[in-house]
C-alpha cells in the first residue's frame, strides 16, 4: 500500500492526533519482484507482506443485529485470510432464531473458504458468567446477560481477541454492501499499525465518500451526518487545550477502526452509538494531561491516533432520519458530560442542538451510560471462565 505521511499532528500530553493520511495506491508492491522502493519522504510504500504480518496477529470484530445474510457474506468474504474473525450477533433467537440460520451461513461459508471465524451470540449465558466472575457486571443486565448495544458487541468482541491472543483488534460493520471497501479498511488498518509501530496506536478509517441517490444521480457525499456534529465538537474541545483552533479530528464517529488490544482493555466504553466519540474523548481524559493522574489507569509513553482516508466509496443499509439523530445527541453526550469539557463549549452545544431539534430554549443533554475502564476487569479470571465456557459446547458459541 502507498500511503502518505501525516502532515500534521496535535498532541495534548501523551495522546498524538495525527491528521489524515491519503492512500495512493492501494497495492504498491511485494518484498519480492519489482517493489516500489523509489521517491520521496512524504509517500510510504508498505510492502504486502508487512500487511499479511500485522494481520496474522488481528481480530477483526463484525457486531451483528438482524442484517442480510448476504451483506454478512459479504463482509466475511472482504476480510483478509490471515484475521481472525469474530461475529458478534444480537440477533434475535424467537420466534424465528435468526442467530441459528447466521450460524449456518457462516460455517458453510467457512468451509468454502477455511477461513477462521468465531461465532457468538450476545446472550450466551457462559459468556456472560465469565465477565460476572472477572467482577464486570456493569456490562449484565438485569436478566444477567450482556446488555443489547453496538458497544457492549465490542466489549464482548474485545475480551474474546484477548482470549485467542491477538495483538491487535479492528471492527468492520456487517451492513457494508461492498466487500471490496471491507478488504481496504482492514489493509489500512495494518498500514497504520506497521506506520505507528507502538503500544498504544489507534487506527481510525474516514471514508472518501458516502453514495447517495438525489434527484435521480449519485451524489458522492463526503461527510455523515453525525460525523459533522462530533468532529467539530471534538475539533472545538482540542483549540480549547491548545489556544489554537484545529480541524485534525476527521474520524469523530469511525465505526470502522482498530487498536491495540493492550489499549482497547484500557479503555472506558460509552454504550451504544457514542463508543467512538467517547474513545476520542475518553483517551484525552486519561492521558491528555488535563485532569489528575488516576493510580488505576496505565501510564503510557504515548497514545497514537492515526487516521487514513479510505478510498472506496462506503454504502451500508439505510436505517432512517431518527436513528442518525439518536447517534448525534449520544456522541455529543459524552463531549458534553465529560469533565474535561468547559463551560462555553457546552453552552456552544447546548445552543446548536436547540437549534437543530427546534427546542424553545438549550437545555443539557443527558449522560449516555459509560461502562468503567475495562482494566477493572479481572482478566485472568475472564480467561480462566471463558477456556470453560468453550469446552461447554454452548450453541450459542462456537469456533467454525
Ligand atoms: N452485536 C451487536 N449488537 N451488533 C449490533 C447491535 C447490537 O445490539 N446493534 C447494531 N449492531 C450492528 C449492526 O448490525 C451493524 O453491523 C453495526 O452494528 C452498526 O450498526 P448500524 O445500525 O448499521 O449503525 P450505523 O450504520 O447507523 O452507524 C455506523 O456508523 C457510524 C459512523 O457513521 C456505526 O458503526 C456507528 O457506531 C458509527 O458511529
Ligand atoms: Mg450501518
Amino acid at each position: 500500500m502507498k500511503i502518505e505521511i501525516p502532515r500534521e499532528c496535535e498532541r495534548l500530553g501523551a495522546v498524538q492526533i495525527y491528521g489524515l493520511q491519503k492512500v495512493y495506491e492501494l497495492d504498491s508492491g511485494g518484498n519480492s519482484g519489482r517493489a516500489d522502493t523509489s521517491h520521496n519522504d512524504v509517500i510510504r510504500s508498505i510492502p504486502s507482506e508487512a500487511l499479511y504480518e500485522r494481520q496474522k496477529n488481528m481480530a477483526i470484530v463484525v457486531p451483528v443485529k438482524n442484517e442480510r445474510l448476504k451483506l454478512i457474506e459479504g463482509v466475511l468474504v472482504g476480510i483478509p485470510h490471515p484475521c481472525q474473525i469474530i461475529v458478534v450477533s444480537n440477533s434475535p433467537r424467537g420466534p424465528v432464531d435468526r442467530f441459528h440460520i447466521e450460524k449456518e451461513a457462516i460455517t458453510n461459508f467457512c468451509k468454502f473458504t477455511n477461513k477462521k471465524v468465531l461465532v457468538v451470540h450476545q446472550k450466551d449465558a457462559a459468556i456472560a458468567k465469565a465477565i460476572e466472575m472477572a467482577g464486570y457486571g456493569e456490562l449484565l443486565g438485569e436478566d444477567g446477560l450482556v446488555r443489547s448495544g453496538k458497544a457492549e458487541g465490542m466489549i464482548m468482541g474485545t475480551l474474546l481477541a484477548r482470549w485467542l491472543n491477538n495483538k491487535y483488534i479492528g471492527f468492520v460493520d456487517s451492513d457494508n454492501y461492498f466487500p471490496g471497501a471491507v478488504h481496504e479498511y482492514v489493509q489500512e488498518y495494518a498500514a497504520g499499525f506497521e506506520m505507528f509501530d507502538t503500544k498504544s496506536t489507534f487506527v481510525r478509517i474516514s471514508w472518501n465518500s458516502k453514495p447517495k441517490v438525489m434527484e435521480n444521480s449519485l451524489f458522492f457525499a463526503k461527510w455523515g451526518r453525525s460525523s459533522v456534529h462530533s468532529n467539530k465538537t471534538l475539533n472545538l474541545l482540542l483549540s480549547h487545550f491548545s489556544g489554537y483552533e484545529t480541524e485534525v479530528v476527521k474520524t469523530g464517529n469511525a465505526g470502522e477502526h482498530a487498536l491495540t488490544v493492550d489499549l482497547a482493555l484500557n479503555l472506558e466504553y460509552a454504550s451504544g452509538y457514542a463508543v467512538e466519540t467517547h474513545h476520542y474523548v475518553n483517551i484525552i481524559e486519561s492521558w491528555g494531561g488535563i485532569l489528575p493522574p488516576n493510580e488505576e489507569i496505565v501510564h503510557r509513553d504515548k497514545v497514537t491516533i492515526c487516521q487514513i482516508e479510505s478510498r472506496n466509496p462506503h454504502l451500508h443499509e439505510s436505517k432512517g432520519d431518527e436513528h442518525v439523530e439518536d447517534m448525534i445527541d449520544a456522541s455529543l453526550s459524552v463531549i458534553y458530560n465529560s469533565p474535561l469539557c468547559p463551560e462555553l463549549l457546552k453552552r456552544e452545544i447546548a445552543e446548536d442542538r436547540a437549534l437543530r431539534m427546534r427546542l424553545e430554549k438549550p437545555e443539557g443533554i443527558a449522560p449516555v451510560r459509560v461502562y468503567s475502564n475495562l482494566s477493572n476487569l479481572k482478566l485472568d479470571t475472564f480467561l480462566e471462565h471463558c477456556e470453560a465456557a468453550f469446552s461447554s459446547e454452548s450453541e450459542s458459541l462456537s469456533l467454525v
